[in-house]
């Protein structure tokens, strides 16, 4: 039986917080090859995403050079639509890695692991439980506290809290 060699960590990403940074640099620690998966998600829910695709990854590209995660060698960001086991399948990757934060999380998540099961029995689901320090942090409550003024300073890397700034004074 092989190795599990590569694993794509996918989100949307709207944006990247310092917990989606935590669950990447733990998902390279545990496997050689990570890629980042930026899901487009124009339909996500029903309403679209404050930032465009590629601000996302822009954004994340940004933010793991700035983290010095990049410097570990061995990740990278790619955009993706459609399925993500088909995103996986292209790219050769046996596993999917996701961060679980609270018990509201799973039920979600074990939806999501076991369509992808469904659909591809071949590739793994893998979590790890995020770091307690970012446990109420996601991206929902960080666009909800920019959009009000509040400093994000503690929840994202630089790079985003200043794109959060200029968003938000934009709109
Ligand atoms: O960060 P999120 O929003 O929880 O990430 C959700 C994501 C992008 C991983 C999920 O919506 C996804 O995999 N979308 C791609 C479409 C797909 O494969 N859907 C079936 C599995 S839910």
């Amino acid at each position: 039986m092989n190795h599990i060699q590569h694993v794509v960590v996918p989100g949307t990403f709207d944006p990247v917080t310092l917990g989606h940074i935590d669950v990447i640099s733990r998902a390279r620690h545990l496997f050689p090859q990570v890629t980042v998966a930026v899901a487009e998600s124009r339909t996500k829910r029903g309403v679209g995403t404050a930032f465009t695709l590629e601000e996302r990854v822009d954004m994340l590209r940004q933010a793991l050079d700035e983290q010095g995660v990049s410097s570990i060698g061995g990740i990278r960001v790619l955009p993706f639509t459609g399925l993500l086991v088909d995103f996986c399948r292209e790219l050769g990757a046996g596993g999917v890695v996701k961060g679980l934060r609270a018990m509201t999380d799973f039920e979600y998540e074990l939806q999501q692991a076991d369509l992808n099961a469904h659909l591809a029995p071949d590739i793994e689901s893998v979590f790890v439980m995020s770091n307690p320090g970012y446990g109420y942090v996601s991206s929902s409550i960080v666009r909800e506290l920019a959009s009000l003024g509040s400093d994000v300073s503690t929840l994202v890397p630089p790079c985003v809290a200043i794109k959060l700034r200029e968003h938000f004074t934009a709109e």
